[in-house]
């Protein structure tokens, strides 16, 4: 990596920068989420966000889905409350928190359309997009310049491309320019998922996780990556430190679990939930 904007981000760089836990904190302190996505036949997706962002220390969550889908999801998540909106559930009040993520499970019909329009018109809570927040975001991405507090986009290649234009065969070959490129043009922290992920904020600086292994190929390892980011966004000021310690908080969890109790074939996204106190165990 012979760009010095462009680095590797390893165990010592979160050591330095992960946030901690003081003895005087409330719940207050570690930031209200908002998850915004599943559906009756996606119910999972926002479940596993919305537990990985409590097992990331985050200190409270709430889930805005379809009210159908609630039952389905509330008993994976009992520390969740569940917000009702008008659309059936769907655009729920956005005021009052510190992060908001959008997308995992969501569907993409023109209703959900209009709550990823809002949220990109919405100036003052820091916005997470994933999954079908993306396929949405495309007729907006225009206006994500407009945006006053940070907007991340947490793309696989597939997405990518969609959002780019490009071919995923195109991205794969120059990710690091298209990556900057993109994040430059609209002001955006971009996280470009793969089995290195790489993390661009909006005046191109660059950092490259290579935590993670093949387990992680599987659904729903996303949807828990975007609950960790999302709670690391709402506990650290710097935004590419919370993204990066993100990515890997999540992909070392997998390399330990696969060390000790898991295979790369059994694992489960839900197993990475579980397995973050370990993790988080050997950061003092
Ligand atoms: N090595 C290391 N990490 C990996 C590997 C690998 N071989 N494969 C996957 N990962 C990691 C990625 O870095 C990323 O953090 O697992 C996560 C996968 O995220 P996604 O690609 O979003 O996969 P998934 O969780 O299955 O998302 C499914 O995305 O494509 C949409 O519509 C689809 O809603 C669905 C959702
Ligand atoms: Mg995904």
């Amino acid at each position: 990596l012979p760009d010095h904007r462009r680095r590797l981000w390893g165990r010592a760089d979160v050591e330095r920068t992960l946030p901690g836990r003081e003895a005087h904190s409330h719940k207050g302190s570690h930031g209200k989420g908002l998850v915004i996505g599943g559906s009756r036949l996606m119910p999972g997706s926002v479940a596993m966000t919305a537990r990985a962002a409590l097992r990331s220390g985050a200190g409270l969550i709430a889930v805005s889905t379809d009210s159908e889908a609630i039952p389905a999801i509330s008993p994976y998540v009992q520390e969740a409350t569940f917000v009702e909106g008008e659309n059936g559930g769907r655009v729920p009040d956005l005021g009052g928190y510190d992060g908001i993520a959008v997308g995992m499970g969501l569907g993409r019909n023109s209703m959900q359309e209009t709550v990823v329009e809002r949220l990109v018109r919405e100036k003052e809570t820091p916005l997470l997009v994933d999954a079908d927040g993306l396929y949405l975001l495309k007729g907006f991405l225009g206006e994500l310049k407009n945006r006053e507090v940070p907007t991340v986009l947490t793309p696989h290649p597939g997405e990518f491309a969609h959002l780019t234009g490009l071919s995923i065969q195109e991205i794969l070959r120059a990710p690091f320019s298209y990556s900057k490129e993109f994040a430059e043009k609209h002001g955006v922290y971009l996280v470009l998922k793969g089995p290195s992920t790489i993390i661009t904020g909006p005046d191109g600086e660059q950092r490259v996780d290579v935590s993670g292994n093949a387990g992680l190929a599987k659904g729903g390892s996303g949807d828990v990556l975007s609950g960790i980011l999302l709670s690391m966004m709402m506990q650290t000021e710097h935004v590419m430190d919370a993204l990066s310690n993100g990515c890997f908080l999540h992909g070392s969890t997998a390399d330990l679990l696969v060390q000790d109790g898991h295979s790369k074939v059994d694992l489960l996204a839900s197993d990475v939930i579980e397995g973050l106190s370990r993790t988080f165990r050997t950061f003092s």
